[in-house]
């Protein structure tokens, strides 16, 4: 069962907001090559999720990590979602369905989380950074900060290169943003988030950030399926 909590986000939404949800997925399995459950479950070793943990995917899209994300915390785990589009919500809640998964999907901002301080044990933010403004982004990653208990980590993704250092006839056709990896580490470093681990995600050009609020050690990494 999913449960809807969404609400209505239009006029002060600030961001590249995304509304064709069906042709995102369609996009997301070209460039993952049909390998987007591979990239799913890197990402979340990558974050290091364990079993019972409460976990946020900030601007979940139509919800693909934030599935993959309750697999591994399991039933005593809880996973929330936020995005600004109704639009790809509504096929993230239906995908959560479909998956036989409970996750608590909103509309939201990523700028003004609709959460208390100190919820999340990991919140996770893929390919979202590069859709915000400057000032945008570094509100959303201070609600990030705010939201995230003492301890609790912070996994970016993001696109490293320009438009112009991609190659490839995917790369003409798709003209996304970036974050260059130094960015992404200044930007969570501003924000009191001490980076720990940082690289290439191994698919594309996607870079990956993990940082933790405080000097906490990191939970292991769960080495299951590492060939997958
Ligand atoms: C490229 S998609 C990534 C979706 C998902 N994280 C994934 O990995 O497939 C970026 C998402 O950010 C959302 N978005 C853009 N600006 C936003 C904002 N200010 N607040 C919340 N979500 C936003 C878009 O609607 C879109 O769903």
């Amino acid at each position: 069962m999913t449960k809807t909590m969404t609400g209505n986000v239009t006029a002060s939404t600030i961001g590249a907001v995304l509304h064709s949800a069906a042709r995102y997925d369609l996009l997301v399995w070209l460039l993952t090559l049909g390998r987007e459950r591979v990239f799913r479950e890197k990402v979340v070793r990558l974050a290091r999720l364990q079993s019972g943990e409460t976990v946020l995917d900030v601007g979940c899209g139509t919800g693909s990590l934030a599935i993959a994300a309750k697999r591994h915390v399991g039933a005593t785990g809880t996973v929330y979602g936020i995005d600004a589009s109704p639009e790809m919500l509504a096929r993230a809640e239906k995908k959560a369905r479909k998956a036989s998964v409970e996750i608590v999907f909103k509309n939201a901002m990523a700028q003004a989380l609709p959460f208390p301080d100190a919820q999340f044990d990991a919140v996770l933010t893929t390919v979202m950074l590069h859709h915000l403004p400057r000032r945008a982004r570094q509100l959303c990653v201070t609600e990030i900060r705010r939201v995230l208990k003492p301890g609790g980590r912070v996994l970016a993704v993001d696109f490293g290169l320009a438009a112009r250092e991609r190659k490839g006839i995917l790369a003409h056709f798709h003209r996304h943003g970036h974050v260059k990896l130094p960015d992404m580490i200044k930007l969570l470093s501003e924000a009191g988030l001490n980076t720990v681990e940082s690289g290439a995600v191994g698919i594309r050009d996607l870079q990956f950030v993990l940082a933790v609020l405080d000097n906490h050690s990191l939970p292991p990494m769960d080495l299951r399926d590492e060939n997958i």
